[in-house]
């Protein structure tokens, strides 16, 4: 018995050894370029899983069919969401194709029948995968308002989308806004990709004025 024990401690003691010595040498690639071997890839899926299902378990789920809220939504997420999340009528972009994990598709997942858990998502972030936490600067009645549109977003067509934006009152959350604008229609394609959600390149210069997707013209102080 002392000995299987003895024989147990040394073999955890020298895989933990290995394991530090293999990542102090630099061989894991941490390049969003290269991607998980399967068996990390699922136990890191498993860990968030479980990690969201028990912490969103007492979440107590509000009206989302409340027009008011889903209106309130629309606005927000289109101005904070569309660059990774996508719409209706935005099938990529460069952060949705970049990033990893990638950024799952709203527009035709929407809340995958969980409200509890988008919220606490949309709420706490997702660490070291670029899904950021929102609670940070939204309450929570503003977050219930993301979950209630994201409810609907799969049923939407671009134009009803755009409506519905249209008819919110834009990026307003209860303060701490800061602009994040997709700049769409600011500048062409690039040689390759041609996907054009994105700030312009540091240097170039900014028209005075574009058109927003919901037809809204903004004009910069500058
Ligand atoms: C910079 C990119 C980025 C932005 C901006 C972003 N997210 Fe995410 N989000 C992610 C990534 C990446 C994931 C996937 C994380 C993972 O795989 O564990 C994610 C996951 C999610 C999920 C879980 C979806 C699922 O099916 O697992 C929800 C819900 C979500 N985000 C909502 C939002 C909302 C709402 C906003 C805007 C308020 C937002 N996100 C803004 C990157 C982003």
């Amino acid at each position: 018995m002392k000995r299987t024990i003895t024989t147990l401690v040394v073999a955890g003691a020298v895989t933990c050894a290995a394991a530090m010595g293999a990542a102090y040498s630099g061989l894991v690639n941490v390049g969003a370029d290269d991607p998980h071997f399967p068996a990390v890839h699922a136990f890191l899926a498993m860990a968030r899983d479980r990690s969201i299902a028990v912490r969103a378990r007492d979440i107590v789920v509000p009206d989302l069919q409340d027009q008011a809220l889903i209106r309130t939504g629309a606005g927000n997420y289109n101005a904070m969401c569309i660059g990774c999340h996508l719409a209706p009528g935005v099938d990529k972009t460069e952060l949705s194709q970049a990033l990893y994990p990638s950024p799952p598709n709203l527009a035709t997942g929407g809340i995958d029948g969980d409200p509890a858990a988008a919220f606490w998502i949309i709420k706490h972030g997702i660490k070291a995968t670029g899904m950021p936490a929102w609670g940070k600067s939204m309450g929570d009645e503003y977050i219930w308002g993301i979950v209630a549109f994201l409810d609907q977003l799969p049923k939407l067509d671009a134009q009803q989308y755009s409506a519905l934006v249209a008819s919110s009152s834009g990026h307003r959350h209860g303060g701490g806004e800061s602009e994040m604008h997709n700049h769409e229609s600011q500048h062409g394609s690039h040689a390759t990709g041609g996907s054009e959600a994105h700030h312009p390149a540091p240097g170039v210069p900014v028209p005075k004025a574009h058109t927003h997707r919901d037809g809204k013209q903004h004009v910069h102080g500058n």
